[in-house]
């Protein structure tokens, strides 16, 4: 019975380890292959697809990631240096979404284009929205004197589930992107399947490592 649950635990840590390790290298590859298929530095708009996939897919993964106690690649790093990872990783992904936005805004004025007028736009603008909200309670975390209302832990739990409700918005904005019709007419078949299982892949890790790191850890102490 106990050597059953011992290959149990086994198994589920090696799953675990190997999604992370997927997790990482989707992210990375998808923000590679996004400025391939855009041909990076061609024209103004091919920064916008770049720079949103260098802050959801690779920038925002991999700050929340620095807390898998799978994947992390700040394993051996005390809490306190991958809380600072975490908010360095998180400022450079907000820097990247604000400047993909505001070039995606201006290549529409200059090409007189109605702006927030499809699903992706809208979505997008909300994710964008969301991260710069999210940025905003992280600092209260860092001072917590900022803030008197509520305790650390439940802004904790808060900042948890906002995050990722927030990443979740960040992965459906990077999918409706790839089902505009300039990416579906550059990238089709096998490949375009390829690219819309990064998000869901990267979705679904993140997913798993929050709610078992917080919300059902807090869920089971309450
Ligand atoms: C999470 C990442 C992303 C966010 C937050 C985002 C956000 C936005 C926003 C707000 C607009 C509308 C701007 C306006 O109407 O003035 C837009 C437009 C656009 N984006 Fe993205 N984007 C993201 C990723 C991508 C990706 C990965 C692609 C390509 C694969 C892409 C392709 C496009 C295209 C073609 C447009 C113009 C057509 C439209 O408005 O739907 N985006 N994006």
């Amino acid at each position: 019975m106990a050597q059953s649950s011992d290959v149990d635990s086994r198994l589920h840590r090696t799953l675990r380890l190997i999604s992370g390790a997927a997790a990482h290298l989707a992210a990375f590859v998808f923000t590679i292959y996004i400025s391939c298929v855009s041909q990076l530095g061609t024209s103004l708009f091919s920064w916008h697809p770049f720079l949103m996939s260098l802050a959801f897919s690779f920038f925002m993964t991999e700050a929340i990631l620095v807390f898998s106690p799978d994947s992390s690649l700040f394993r051996s790093f005390s809490r306190k240096a991958r809380v600072r990872a975490h908010w360095i990783l998180q400022l450079l992904s907000s820097l990247c979404a604000v400047l993909g936005l505001g070039i995606i805004y201006y290549n529409k004025v200059l090409h007189g284009k109605p702006h927030f007028s499809t699903w992706h736009g809208l979505v997008g603008l909300l994710t964008v929205l969301w991260a710069l909200m999210q940025n905003t309670g992280g600092i209260t975390l860092l001072y917590p004197k900022l803030v008197q209302r509520w305790t650390l832990s439940t802004r904790k739990l808060y900042h948890a589930t906002s995050g990722l409700l927030g990443y979740l918005l960040g992965c459906t904005s990077l999918f409706l992107g790839m089902c505009s019709l300039w990416f579906s007419a550059h990238v089709t078949g096998g490949s375009w399947y390829l690219c819309a299982l990064c998000p869901l892949l990267t979705g679904l890790v993140v997913m798993n490592q929050v709610s078992n790191a917080y919300l059902y850890r807090k869920r089971s102490q309450s």
